[in-house]
């Protein structure tokens, strides 16, 4: 269950904010201090976007740097940099080690995961994330994948559905909602987000943006595999990162916060185990951490990018 009210739900009352811009990148100036960028190094972006991050990588690389960018939606590809020493890669980051080896990368000096969706894909009424439009009940970052998020509502079990809106929307009545849908799409079937938001009006709780804001947040980490793609690029990250090589962590919900946090305190995803003495534990630390507690956006930030609100940096060191 997720604690914390920290998600990277759709923040529907600063509608317009960045415009027309694709993607304003959240705690900028942190992440490129905490990447400490050595200027002939090579680093990975695994989340390119709007490519504000990679940007400032590449002011501070110099000519024999290289950026490897990652973004598994193909509009990312239209916001590149006329610049030789990018190279994208319009593949999902679970398979980060696999591509750098294909381009003969071997160990990097540092990585940033901005995670979660830019403000495009909110954006775009057709792409099926946004409480504010109608079109098809989509979701998907990659539109090459399978599952979209009506195919969770039309075929789930009512305990898979209950279970992911209980821990990726902290949906109050989950278990409500859950057994709302089944019944329901016992008479009809949804295709879009409006026949969507007609099906479970009858069990809409509190504010109705911030609880399909919620809703629609469960379903998106669903159909993307988030979280298991979050573990899996993780766990590749000791072999990597070079010795002295940086990682820069942005997480949007407490679920993403806990791996990260977990992975480079104790290389697993596992709370630590109780302190047993007889049981030996001795873990070889691969990861020192530079900030202690995570970074969160300043008040300057916070005004001028509401979704930086719930933004959590965390940067750690190779040992
Ligand atoms: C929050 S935005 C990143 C914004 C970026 N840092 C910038 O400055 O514009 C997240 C981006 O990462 C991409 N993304 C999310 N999960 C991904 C994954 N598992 N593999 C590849 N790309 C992913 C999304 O498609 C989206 O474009």
């Amino acid at each position: 269950m997720m604690k914390e009210s920290n998600s990277q739900v759709e923040n529907v009352s600063s509608l317009g904010d960045n415009g027309s811009s694709y993607h304003v990148p959240v705690l900028f100036s942190e992440v490129i201090e905490g990447l400490d960028i050595k200027s002939n190094g090579i680093y990975v972006d695994c989340t390119f976007g709007g490519g504000g991050h990679s940007r400032g990588i590449l002011e501070k690389l110099g000519k024999e740097g290289k950026l490897i960018a990652f973004d598994q939606d193909a509009d990312a590809a239209n916001n590149l940099p006329k610049d030789d020493r990018i190279k994208f890669i319009p593949q999902n980051f679970r398979y980060l080690q696999r591509f750098l080896k294909l381009y003969k990368i071997g160990k990097v000096d540092g990585l940033l995961a901005d995670l979660g969706v830019s403000s495009h894909q909110f954006d775009e009424g057709e792409r099926g994330f946004s409480i504010r439009f109608d079109g098809p009940l989509d979701m998907r970052m990659d539109q090459r994948e399978g599952l979209i998020a009506s195919d969770v509502i039309n075929t789930y079990s009512e305990s898979k559905l209950h279970l992911l809106f209980e821990q990726f929307g902290e949906v109050s009545n989950s278990k409500t909602l859950a057994k709302h849908i089944v019944e329901a799409r016992k008479h009809s079937q949804v295709q879009t987000i409006l026949q969507f938001k007609a099906m479970i009006s009858p069990v809409v709780k509190g504010n109705p943006n911030k609880y399909l804001a919620q809703v629609f947040q469960a379903l998106r980490i669903e159909v993307n595999g988030e979280m298991e793609v979050l573990k899996e690029m993780l766990l590749q990250l000791n072999d990597v990162i070079k010795e002295g090589g940086r990682v820069a962590i942005i997480t949007f919900h407490s679920l993403e916060d806990r791996l990260a946090k977990q992975f480079f305190k104790n290389g697993g995803f596992e709370e630590e185990e109780n302190d047993n003495p007889f049981v030996q534990n001795v873990k070889e630390q691969k990861w020192r951490l530079i900030n202690k507690k995570p970074i969160t956006a300043t008040d300057a930030e916070l005004k001028i990018n509401k979704r930086s609100r719930s933004a959590k940096l965390r940067v750690v060191e190779r040992t």
